[in-house]
């Protein structure tokens, strides 16, 4: 990934919070769309000073189509896009809100619909690209109380298969991750560390998604890649 410009969204998160020093690592020119400036803060005692000055950070909200367009107009060009946007609300269908499924499949389906859009036009004419989205294990194995989130993650995976099948022929390829359970903050806040050395580190998943964004991984396409760790 050297020299390459990657559009790294989520990149304040706590999955980014392993894949952003793992692809500054890899001498990559990185852009980071945030949406909570204290995110980006947090990230600055996770990467070196020198390693921070090059990240270029744009505030953005990714459920809009203008602002995904500012974010990559600024770039310039897309090489790699990351996205780790993402999130989940919980509760059983009988009772759940439409006000939070839309908010699940905003965050989760249409981020990743406006990211690789735009992406995939700078790409385009380029060509060259590497698409790396971020499913769930729920997407394969979906669970109760979960029905938005999971529905929305298969959702992703279907449109990373898609666009793989959309690029067949090029050198652009689309795949998609599939974490169990990540060890971020949030989580040890939320369940306790008591069961966390079970569950996949964010240096661990940065390392799979490090190597479907680089040019090694040109003949991978369309894969949807459990990443469970020991749960
Ligand atoms: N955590 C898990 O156990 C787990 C398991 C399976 C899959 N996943 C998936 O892995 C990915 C990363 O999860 P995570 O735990 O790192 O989540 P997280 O800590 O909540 O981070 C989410 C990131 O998304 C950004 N974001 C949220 N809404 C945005 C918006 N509208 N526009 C722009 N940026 C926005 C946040 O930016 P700010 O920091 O600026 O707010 C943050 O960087 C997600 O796709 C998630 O569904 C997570």
């Amino acid at each position: 990934m050297k020299g390459k410009r990657v559009l790294l969204t989520g990149g304040t998160g706590g999955l980014g919070l392993g894949v952003t020093p793992a692809v500054l690592a890899r001498g990559a020119e990185v852009t980071i769309p945030y949406f909570d400036a204290k995110d980006v803060e947090r990230l600055k005692s996770f990467v070196s000073p020198e390693d921070f000055a090059r990240i270029q950070f744009v505030p953005a909200n990714l459920t809009d189509e203008g602002s995904v367009e500012n974010v990559i107009n600024r770039m310039g060009q897309v090489d790699v896009l990351i996205h780790l946007v993402g999130g989940f609300s919980m509760g059983k269908t009988h009772d759940y809100s439409l006000r939070e499924w839309k908010r699940d499949f905003d965050l989760n389906l249409t981020t990743t619909f406006l990211v690789c859009k735009h992406s995939l036009r700078k790409m385009l004419v380029h060509g060259y690209g590497r698409i790396v989205t971020v499913g769930s294990r729920g997407a394969l194995q979906p669970a109760g109380q979960l029905a938005a989130y999971c529905a929305s993650k298969a959702g992703v995976v279907a449109l990373t298969q898609a666009i793989a099948d959309e690029t067949k022929g090029t050198n652009i390829t689309a795949n998609v991750v599939l974490p169990s359970i990540i060890d971020t903050p949030t989580n040890r806040d939320a369940m306790g560390a008591e069961n966390a050395s079970l569950w996949v580190k964010p240096e661990s998943l940065a390392q799979v998604i490090c190597f479907l964004a680089s040019e090694a991984a040109h003949d991978v396409r369309g894969a949807a890649i459990p990443v469970y760790g020991n749960i």
